[in-house]
């Protein structure tokens, strides 16, 4: 493994945004977001996805790199933007400055949006309400694009449909990040596994006549479908679905953003179909402190966190961890130590540099 300063990761990957016609600001807000998957351990959304996804969306004119979002509607509390195809990395987080803005006025601010694109991690936005003391809540469809059966149907229909809240946890601890697909996993996990010529394990995939897939490469095949999040119906799946949907309706009809289902789909093989084209997002910050004083709601933040990691393990388990913890610690020995970047993305990353005459951070080498 490759560590590399993560400053410097970050200024490169603000160059290569700014290559393709992003203004400056906003490709250092986009490349925040996408090193924030390497910084925290959410590598299958980090630095991975720049050649696969981001970089291919601008060549193919998917994204639009300089886009000015429009106001749709503004009632204060609620906006409807259309981002105009702007890259979601930093739209996204846009979205989230804007609502954080409307709760310091209204106690809540949310802002949907419109034909937007991929917006990364989604945990990277939800968490910049707790650098205002606010929770923030983030959701994304996935456009028109159908990977994702619902329980007992044999028709793709929906996307991984990515959902995060983000809390402030009280001085001195993790904030709360809960960030995660509605389907047990993200794509980009199964295309993790594939790069690493590893099996994934049973559950994630299904085959059409629903035979658990462990060899990740019948994804891209289109012979294998995510099952939403508990699995199967007696095992919770309609929990998940039922989450996957919530994020359809929040982010997708809300704004008026491209839908997943969709009856053209039935006339084809029911394998996957459509794009992530047309992407809505819910963006939603509430201010605890419009409705009491900030000190008591961070005070009771503190004791409520404290009080599950304080709380007793069973054997085995160093700690009772929540999410963000996890995020917390990776975070803070990356940027330390530096981020860690695998050999073969070291080399994509280096193929990018080289094309575009541009210097890629030196790193030091960890074989631990
Ligand atoms: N943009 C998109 O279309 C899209 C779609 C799907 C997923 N994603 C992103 O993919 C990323 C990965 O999603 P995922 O579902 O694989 O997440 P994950 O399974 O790695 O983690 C899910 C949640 O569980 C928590 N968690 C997991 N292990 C933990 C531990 N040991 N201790 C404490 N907390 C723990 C994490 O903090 C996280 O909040 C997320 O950033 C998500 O937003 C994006």
């Amino acid at each position: 493994m490759n560590l590399l300063p993560y400053h410097q990761l970050t200024d490169f990957t603000t160059e290569v945004f700014q290559s393709r016609g992003v203004p400056e600001s906003r490709a250092r807000t986009a490349a925040d977001a996408l090193v924030y998957g390497d910084l925290v351990g959410m590598r299958s959304h980090g630095l991975a996805n720049l050649t696969r996804l981001y970089l291919p969306l601008f060549e193919s004119g998917r994204v639009a790199p300089a886009a000015e979002p429009e106001v749709l509607a503004d009632r204060g509390a609620a906006v409807l933007l259309d981002s105009r195809k702007g890259l979601g990395l930093w739209a996204a987080a846009e979205a989230m400055d804007l609502a954080v803005e409307r709760a310091g006025q209204y106690g809540i601010g949310m802002v949907s949006v419109r034909d937007a694109t991929h917006l990364g991690c989604a945990g990277f936005h939800a968490a910049r309400a707790v650098d205002s003391g606010m929770v923030g809540l983030v959701a994304s469809n996935c456009g028109r694009q159908r990977i994702a059966r619902p329980p007992g149907g044999s028709v793709a229909m929906l996307g991984t449909n990515p959902l995060a809240a983000a809390a402030p946890a009280g001085p001195g601890q993790a904030p709360f990040v809960l960030d995660m697909s509605t389907t047990v996993a993200p794509t980009g996990k199964v295309r993790e596994a594939a790069r690493a010529g590893k099996p994934i394990p049973e559950g994630w995939l299904q085959d059409a006549e629903g035979r658990w897939v462990t060899d990740p490469h019948a994804l891209d095949r289109g012979e294998a479908f995510p099952l939403f999040l508990g699995g199967h119906p007696e095992t919770g799946g309609y929990k998940g679905y039922g989450l996957a949907l919530l994020v359809e309706v929040l982010a997708a009809l809300v704004p008026g953003a491209g839908l997943g289902p969709d009856p053209d789909a039935y006339a084809g093989t029911g394998g996957p179909s459509g794009r992530d084209d047309d992407i809505g997002f819910f963006v939603l910050a509430v201010a605890p402190a419009a409705l009491r004083p900030e000190q008591d709601f961070t005070g009771q933040a503190a004791g409520l966190f404290a009080a599950l990691t304080g709380s007793p393990t069973l054997p085995g388990t160093d700690r009772v961890a929540y999410p963000g913890c996890r995020e917390a610690d990776l975070r803070a020995a990356a940027l330390a130590e530096g981020v860690p970047v695998a050999d073969p993305l070291l080399d994509e990353l280096r193929a990018v540099a080289d094309d575009l005459g541009l210097k890629l951070p030196e790193g030091d080498r960890d074989d631990r």
